[in-house]
């Protein structure tokens, strides 16, 4: 697929005349009826007072769902895909400090231009000898000029629902990644796959809502890309004006930051080696606990038993060792983490699971 020849395309016929009408329709603030509404609501607080040294231009060009700026990104090499106008890749080029770098990836060359015409101010701005950030006009599916395994951390806003190939995009993504890297994006899926016919139309997909995957079609491409274990860190609920939501009849949208680890010690299910991990509370943001997923946060300072895949965090490679101390290792084995539902682990369990014990049900889950 020419996929430089699809965005060209779909900016033509869906995505300059959807925020042509946003701006029309809220002329005073064009993104209010945008999926933006609280975006600024969604930066890091160590990310919230660098807002200050981004031009407004760029602020104000600043389009989608906020800012997916995990921790610990001082001294990282980050890759911001589809930059847009550039506000989270300035936004990361503060918090990867003068010693870290930031690539930005967009394939509109317009709104690269806005990015690229503040680049030396911003540098300035910042205190910098010289730069952190590289322009570069792409797409997500073809970052060949990024090296592979170069990158710390893959960050991206409101893009993957608009990829016309989401496995080349996460196949890329993979690629670029160091080992134990992590790809911390926001997106919008749904809780059931929308008809082929509406996410095959331009309108609808510039809309950031026709290309928006079933949360679970998710799951399944990043395991077929080898990211085995995906988290869903925060989830919101998209707002959508009445005329979108009629568009789109029963299904619900979600906006998700997820994280995905590179990491080929994960496996697609929650197994128990018996380790446990310590967060040391020295996350800014995050005194008391760690947030690792939506269900799961750490304590500060306590001993928390884990999965093998959560204990990755904090194993080698990954920059989340800095703060995570694992303990226990990979020589016994003690089966499913949850007790499995097949072989049943409960102590009380006979050896027999009794057919005739199982109650009737009219469906299957
Ligand atoms: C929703 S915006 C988000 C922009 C940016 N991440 C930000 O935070 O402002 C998506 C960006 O990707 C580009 N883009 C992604 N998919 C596109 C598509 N299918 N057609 C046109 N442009 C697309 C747009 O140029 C735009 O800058």
């Amino acid at each position: 697929m020419d996929y430089e020849a699809y965005y060209r395309k779909s900016d033509r016929d869906g995505f300059t005349a959807y925020y042509q009408s946003i701006a029309e329709a809220s002329p005073a603030d064009p993104q209010a009826t945008a999926r933006t509404r609280d975006a600024e609501g969604t930066i890091p607080g160590e990310a919230r007072d660098k807002l200050f040294n981004v031009a407004a231009e760029i602020k104000n060009t600043f389009h989608e769902l906020g800012s997916p700026l995990p921790p610990l990104l001082e001294g990282c090499t980050v890759v911001d895909l589809c930059c847009g106008s550039g506000r989270d890749t300035y936004l990361a080029a503060q918090l990867v400090g003068p010693n870290g770098k930031v690539i930005g990836v967009e394939p509109n060359a317009e709104r690269l231009a806005v990015a690229e015409k503040y680049l030396d101010k911003e540098i300035k701005q910042f205190s910098y000898d010289a730069s952190n950030v590289e322009l570069r006009q792409g797409v997500p599916e073809d970052l060949s000029f990024i090296p592979s395994a170069s990158a710390d951390v893959v960050i991206s806003n409101c893009t993957f629902n608009l990829s016309p190939d989401k496995g080349a995009y996460l196949r890329e993504v993979k690629r670029i990644l160091k080992p134990e890297g992590e790809f911390y994006f926001t997106d919008v899926f749904t809780d059931r796959r929308i008809p082929q016919a509406v996410s095959d139309d331009a309108k609808a997909v510039a809309t950031r809502l026709g290309g928006a995957l079933f949360v679970e079609d998710f799951r399944r491409i990043a395991q077929q890309n080898g990211f085995y274990d995906p988290r869903y860190v925060m989830t919101w609920k998209t707002p959508l004006t009445d005329e979108e939501q009629a568009l789109f009849p029963g299904i619900a949208f979600a906006t998700i930051t997820s994280r995905l680890i590179n990491s080929e010690l994960t496996c697609d299910h929650c197994e128990d080696y018996g380790e446990e991990v310590v967060y040391d509370g020295s996350l800014p943001d995050y005194p008391d606990f760690f947030l690792f997923d939506k269900d799961i946060k750490f304590p500060a300072n306590q001993s928390c038993h884990v999965c093998d895949n959560v204990s990755v965090l904090g194993l080698g490679g990954s920059r989340y060792a800095k703060v995570i101390t694992v303990s226990g290792n990979r020589d016994v084995h003690y089966g499913d983490i949850h007790g499995d539902h097949v072989i049943k682990t409960a102590p009380d369990f006979s050896g027999v699971v009794d057919e005739d014990d199982q109650p009737i049900q009219v469906s299957c889950c």
